[in-house]
């Protein structure tokens, strides 16, 4: 009798267990993160490829926890990996994207405040893999994952202060036959770039027609970017040089050729990535080759000119890192897997190192454009350290000139700004030890 009864119990227990398991696997995907109508949703009804349903919330990797002395803030917000930074060219936002099909727009300037309030654009069916502000931030770019091109937003400023987030037309079409690498809007508004990992770069103009098509000859593209002045494109891949092309338009904007403008030859094996200073004038590249690079690019190219090698630094490389110079030249950040290590570009000498920053391989890494601030990405949350190795460079910088200098404004000047760039370490390491 017991034994009858405990069987009709298991059978329920078992059917009730069933009757779970079918309901979990049949509810609707989440990919709506929490405060799914955060501000502005974007509405774009043409039909997409189904995106595969998002994981669960239960299921989802606990956060991964970092602490460093000199780590601001963690800007947290985003409920799947977030897969690209960018800086706004007035340095005032901070643009992300994740797979959570969401864009966010952070202020810089509440980097040190307690709370850090997001804009959110939905990216409706899809989500995007990288993400570019215009030049005029009227605008942003973003490469759909699943639509496989580029989709503009333009940026509506409401009186409030906020933003509303508008597809701005038509995607553009679709034309590369790989994987994007990456995306790129010129600072002159003149073009966008895109790169996919065979040899292929798109530039396009504005309204999504292809410009030009470029074939970098390196086997695959492992990187390509627009420089920060918008004249050049670069790229880099299995061959162990980074190429570097001239985008020419007319006098009257009119879009002319791309020509080559100069390489960087020198290292032993293919290069992972490179990266500019804010004026284009500096580049460092990071390769398989265990090493590190740092090169003057201010160079006359157009009379033959080589750009020159200023120094070599070893560092740990893996097939996805990344490399970031800040906007002033001072320092260069590279990721291999979760760790990121800062070096000087003055002795190529290691400044920090930062340890399992993420749960997951760091994806981006970005300089804001003052140098103030390194930011990185790899799981759900972005963190944002204190670039305290550039302040210690000024500071020498400054002092090696002091040391040099012959009038006594000049003296003042640089007197002053060491005083500041002391102050501003004074201030990091003062509160936070
Ligand atoms: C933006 O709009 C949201 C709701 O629409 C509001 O709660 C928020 O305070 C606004 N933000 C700013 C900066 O005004
Ligand atoms: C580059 O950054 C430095 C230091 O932040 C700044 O003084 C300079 O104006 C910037 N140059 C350009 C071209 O943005």
């Amino acid at each position: 009798m017991v034994t009858a009864l405990l069987g009709v119990g298991l059978g329920l227990l078992l059917a009730l267990l069933l009757l779970a398991a079918v309901l979990r696997r049949a509810a609707p995907p989440q990919g709506e993160g929490p405060g799914a109508n955060c501000h502005a949703a974007v509405k774009h009804e043409a039909p997409r490829k189904a995106k595969p349903p998002t994981r669960a919330r239960k299921d989802k990797p606990r956060q991964h926890s970092f602490a460093h002395r000199l780590l601001v803030t963690t800007l947290k917000g985003h409920s799947g990996a977030v897969s690209c930074l960018h800086f706004s060219g007035s340095g005032k936002y901070l643009a992300s994207c994740a797979d959570d099909r969401t864009v966010r727009l952070w202020s810089t300037r509440d980097f040190t405040a307690r709370e850090h309030r997001c804009l959110r654009a939905n990216v409706e069916l899809d989500h995007a893999e990288f993400v570019r502000f215009s030049p005029d931030c009227r605008a942003f770019v973003v490469w759909l994952a699943n639509g496989e091109t580029i989709r503009v937003y333009k940026m509506t400023k409401k009186d409030d202060g906020n933003f509303t987030f508008n597809t701005a037309s038509e995607d553009f079409p679709k034309k590369h036959k790989a994987p994007v690498i990456n995306i790129g809007v010129a600072e002159t508004g003149k073009f966008i770039m895109t790169a996919s990992s065979d040899t292929t770069i798109l530039i396009w103009n504005l309204r999504g027609e292809v410009l030009t098509s470029i074939n970098t000859n390196q086997m695959n593209n492992a990187y390509a970017a627009v420089s920060p002045c918008g004249r050049f494109v670069a790229s880099c891949g299995f061959t162990p040089d980074v190429k570097v092309w001239e985008v020419c338009f007319g006098k009257s904007g009119d879009f002319q050729d791309v020509t080559r403008a100069f390489e960087l030859k020198g290292h032993a094996a293919g290069v992972y990535s490179f990266s500019f200073s804010n004026d284009s004038r500096r580049m460092a590249t990071v390769s398989k080759d265990g090493t590190w690079k740092f090169w003057d690019t201010d160079v006359e190219y157009k009379k033959q000119q080589d750009p020159y090698l200023l120094l070599t630094g070893k560092c740990e490389v893996a097939e996805l890192c990344h490399i970031a110079l800040s906007p002033d030249a001072h320092v260069v950040a590279i990721s291999c897997g979760t760790t990121i290590t800062v070096y000087n570009t003055r002795r190529g000498e290691e400044e920090e190192r930062f340890v399992g920053v993420h749960g997951q391989h760091i994806a981006d890494l970005a300089f804001d454009i003052t140098s103030r601030y390194l930011v990185s990405c790899g799981d759900r949350a972005i963190r944002v350290f204190h670039n305290a190795p550039g302040y210690r460079a000024v500071v020498e910088e400054m002092e090696s000139m002091l040391r040099k200098a012959t009038t006594k404004a000049t003296r003042e000047r640089l007197e002053q700004q060491i005083t500041s760039a002391k102050k501003v370490l004074a201030a990091i390491y003062g509160k936070k030890q």
